[in-house]
């Protein structure tokens, strides 16, 4: 089993999901390429001490993440900090030398994210990557799947989101996702766009000609310290576009929400065509749905229950449910894979490119300037 000797900068709620995912890789089955984190970089000390009690491997901690890029051990590092520090980070690490899997939306802006890949243009040698794990539920797998193999036939419209509702709750302090400063304009859409972006991004599937609704609903919030503190980022988006593909066009619509009633992290995708018809929700985790046409023939949609089909092999059983730490554990196995065997990955739906990263910046620069035009 080879060993990628990883370091984490961001210790928050992302942070963690990598040492969890990383401490049970014994989970996947045929994969012969594990990481191990040895170093662990947090501004914020006390988020150090659960890495320390939890992870034996870990041999360096600090709170100036320069001098984790200066650890010669250090082959690939994770980092998931708030957006604003993105684009120093980001540059540091590659210019480090160290692969880098980072988070998402790559850059708080157009500009930083410009920024990012200038540098990556300098750096072929390093990997770099960015964050998104929905697209290895084993639903929007089989989607992935069908895609590749043209099952669709004519594609009639695409529909993708993802959607929260924890920011329903007017009560619910301030964070730095609420703050320009921190988070960006592009507001929910770059929290979550990434997301919704990543499969129709890697077939193609490019919007043009895009209109944004965006909306900011609740315009103040507790600050946490007894006053009250003004939200400056848009709380859900709805972008209605145009993909152009060879002799015909068709719709596409990409929600990003954080106040859609009821909805607590549901990532979904719906492609339909005029052969094939398929959707998936992270709300139904088993179930993808699909409708098969035949010209002239009754249309009925199947619910088939999926179970743990995922990329990479797992002990787990074909019966049981997947979740969110297994899309991560599967994120962070194709990071590995792609690192280890670049021509020659187990299975070939890598993470996502900095070049979809930047195509995903074009599209909410533009949903800003076309905001209810
Ligand atoms: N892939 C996903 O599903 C997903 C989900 C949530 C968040 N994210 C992304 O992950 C990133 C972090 O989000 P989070 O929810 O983990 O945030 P968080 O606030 O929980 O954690 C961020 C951590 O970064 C630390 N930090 C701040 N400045 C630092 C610095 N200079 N050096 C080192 N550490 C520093 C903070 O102290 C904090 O512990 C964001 O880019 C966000 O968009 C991704």
């Amino acid at each position: 089993m080879k060993e990628i000797r990883f370091g984490i900068i961001g210790l928050g709620l992302m942070g963690k999901e990598f040492a969890s995912a990383a401490a049970r890789w014994f989970h996947l089955t045929e994969i012969d390429v594990k990481p191990v984190i040895l170093a662990v970089c947090d501004t914020n000390k006390e988020a150090i001490t659960w890495f320390e009690a939890n992870l034996p491997s870990i041999s360096f901690t600090t709170t100036n993440y320069k001098e984790l890029l200066a650890q010669d051990d250090i082959d690939a590092v994770y980092c998931a900090v708030p957006h604003n520090l993105h684009e120093q980070i980001y540059i540091d690490i590659i210019k480090a030398g160290k692969h880098l899997i980072a988070e998402k939306p790559f850059g708080i802006d157009k500009k930083a994210n410009d920024n990012i890949n200038k540098i990556i243009a300098k750096h072929p040698e390093v990997v770099v990557r960015c964050s998104s794990e929905f697209p290895f539920f084993p639903g929007a797998y089989e989607i992935i799947k069908a895609i590749e193999n043209n099952e669709f036939g004519q594609i009639i419209e695409v529909e993708a989101g993802l959607l929260h509702s924890s920011d329903m709750n007017p009560d619910k302090a301030i964070n730095w996702k609420r703050i320009i400063k921190f988070n960006g304009e592009y507001g929910c859409m770059g929290d979550l766009g990434m997301h919704v972006l990543h499969i129709p991004l890697r077939f193609g599937w490019q919007p043009t000609d895009i209109k944004a609704q965006l909306s900011n609903i609740i315009k103040t919030r507790p600050d946490g310290k007894g006053s009250t503190a003004k939200c400056e980022t848009w709380d859900n988006a709805t972008i209605l576009a145009r993909v152009e593909q060879k002799d015909y066009s068709f719709p596409i619509t990409l929600h990003t929400k954080r106040i859609a009633p009821g909805n607590t992290n549901n990532w979904f995708i719906k492609v339909h065509g005029l052969k094939r018809s398929m959707e998936f929700s992270t709300k139904e985790p088993k179930t993808l749905k699909v409708l098969n046409y035949k010209k002239g023939q009754r249309q009925a949609w199947q619910n088939i229950e999926l179970g743990y089909e995922s990329a990479y092999k797992t002990i787990t059983g074909g019966i049981f449910e997947f979740g969110f730490s297994d899309a991560m554990l599967q994120m962070f196995a194709a990071f590995c894979d792609e690192l280890e065997h670049p021509q020659n990955m187990l299975q070939n739906f890598h993470c996502v490119t900095p070049e979809e990263a930047s195509k995903s910046h074009d599209i909410f620069t533009t949903a800003l300037k076309t905001n209810n035009a």
